[in-house]
């Protein structure tokens, strides 16, 4: 193991992946909707955002080349992840990101402006109880007052029942030889087959061996983070809130704002025993024995100042929305982890018309007579599940759009240039979203071929083939280029009419 790991696993580098769940304008709506006014700065996009962790922070550089009033500050201990984060940066043109390659302990010394918002994520859970503390040490001193915090962590009760994998995982991959993504390989594959076997813990342990199974299409990458860490503890709710009440930091709510809806997963009984407790921290810790949760995504604040009623409605009245998909494409019934959902029509039917047509805020949807039909609260529910399922979004303020199309554009530019060799984070910077909208690598080469007014099933053929990726359609390969550049050409056809409109109206171009 190298010296500067503390115990996190070594030698393999976390997955490439983005987060939308503290984009500025999810977090402003997750804190209003849960009566907490948002700091201001997030508000007007000159907010300072940290994320301590960060892995290759490709969340950390979306999100700047999407809010470029804002300043991030993205530190992590691997030089290679750091590395990359950088060379995007650069690349992209973002002189408001900083990456800092360094350990918690050396970032705690290093002085830099208050942050409005810090992220935490893949983090808290994993790593030790001394750098737990340095932790809330760096948010009690450089958190402004009213400054949020978005921490996920593995949670108590739900992850018990993973416990005992994590221990086959490591004691499979410690006494394994050979590289460590073959030893975690074979480590998934004896779990799968002692699983096999059935009774004891298998029998008795709710979705284990479902989680097994799901881990042998999860990289080596994803699997050596998640479990093969020195530190891996799992938490009640109530005491990551008594640690982090340190840096005098209150629960403020689930940032994933469909989790704040008690009744999507709690009987009226189980949500009045729940309300019993006196202590939200208790509270929240009933709910999840009751809901038997293994993972969290909560959000502290620092001083949060609490609305009134009117003034909650009135900034959700004043929040605009975007849909994320064609309005045809809204599902009636969603599938989600917590089961399947319905979307009334009466109320989901008239949004994603109105949202269709563009943005709107809140107010002005209620103005319209078949959703002002339905009240303020179920229009607001509706927008809570399409906003947590990824089918909406709310937006950051208009005001800045025209700043935040330039630079995103910019480094928009830099990562579909790299879709020609697909080292790319899998995301465009939206100006509208003030966030990150997941792209192929194929869309990426058709938006390419646009900016460079090139024949794009021609370039997308020429890079996939020299990647030795082949097309195929209905299970068949396609022998011959003619047939693969035909077959781009009919994808390009229904990228340009269903995709690329909504991809435009975002900003991403
Ligand atoms: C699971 S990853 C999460 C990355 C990123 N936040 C994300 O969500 O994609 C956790 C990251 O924390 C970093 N890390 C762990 N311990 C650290 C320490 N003591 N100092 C600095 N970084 C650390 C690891 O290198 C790793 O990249």
């Amino acid at each position: 193991m190298n010296g500067w790991t503390e115990g996190y696993v070594g030698g393999i580098d976390y997955i490439r992946a983005f987060y939308r769940d503290w984009s500025p304008a999810l977090l402003s709506f997750a804190l209003t909707l849960r009566g907490w006014r948002p700091p201001t700065a997030l508000r007007d996009g000159a907010f300072t955002l940290a994320e301590l962790g960060c892995g290759h922070g490709l969340t950390s550089a979306v999100l700047a080349g999407a809010n470029p009033r804002a300043r991030f500050e993205a530190m992590d201990f691997n030089p290679s992840h750091i590395a990359g984060a950088r060379r995007l940066a650069a690349e992209g043109g973002l002189a408001n990101a900083a990456f800092l390659e360094e350990s918690f302990a050396e970032h705690a010394r290093r002085d830099g402006p208050p942050l409005d918002a810090v992220a935490l994520h893949g983090v808290w859970s994993w790593v030790s109880a001394e750098n737990r503390a340095i932790l809330v040490e760096v948010l009690r001193r450089r958190l402004a007052p009213g400054g949020v915090v978005f921490v996920s962590y593995n949670a108590l009760p739900g992850t018990l029942a993973h416990m005992p994998l994590r221990r086959l995982l490591v004691e499979q991959c410690a006494a394994g030889t050979g590289p460590l993504p073959d030893r975690i390989e074979r480590a998934v594959e004896f779990a799968a087959r002692l699983a096999a076997l059935g009774g004891g813990w298998f029998a008795g342990a709710d979705g284990v061996t479902e989680r097994i199974e799901s881990l042998r299409h999860k990289s080596p990458n994803y699997i050596a983070h998640e479990y093969l860490n020195g530190d891996w503890t799992a938490f009640y709710h109530a005491d990551v809130a008594r640690e982090l009440a340190a840096a005098k930091l209150e629960f403020a709510g689930a940032a994933v704002p469909m989790e704040q809806l008690d009744d999507l997963t709690l009987s009226p009984a189980a949500q009045a025993m729940a309300a019993e407790a006196a202590d939200p921290a208790v509270a929240e810790t009933l709910r999840d024995v009751l809901t038997n949760r293994s993972f969290r995504r909560d959000l502290f604040v620092k001083g949060g100042e609490r609305l009134t009623p009117a003034e909650r409605s009135l900034l959700l009245r004043a929040t605009r929305f975007a849909l994320l998909v064609p309005p045809d494409d809204l599902p009636e019934v969603a599938s989600t982890p917590l089961g399947r959902l319905p979307f009334p029509r009466a109320v989901h039917g008239p949004l994603g018309e109105a949202l269709g047509a563009g943005p709107r805020r809140l107010g002005e949807l209620l103005a319209l007579p078949a959703l002002a039909a339905q009240g303020e609260a179920a229009v607001v529910r509706a927008l809570v599940l399409l906003t947590s399922l990824g089918f909406a979004a709310p937006l950051p303020e208009e005001d800045g759009l025209a700043e935040r199309q330039a630079q995103a554009d910019r480094f928009n530019g830099a990562v579909l240039e790299r879709h020609r060799s697909g080292d790319t984070p899998g995301h465009l910077a939206s100006p509208l979203l003030g966030s990150g909208v997941a792209l192929s690598r194929i869309e990426g080469l058709f938006l390419l071929a646009a900016r460079l007014a090139e024949d794009p099933a021609d370039l997308a053929w020429r890079h996939l083939s020299a990647d030795g990726i082949a097309l195929g359609r209905d299970g068949r390969r396609f022998e011959s280029a003619e047939e693969s550049i035909a077959e781009l050409a009919s994808r390009h056809a229904a990228f340009t009419a269903r995709r690329q409109p909504l991809l435009a109206r975002l900003g991403v171009r």
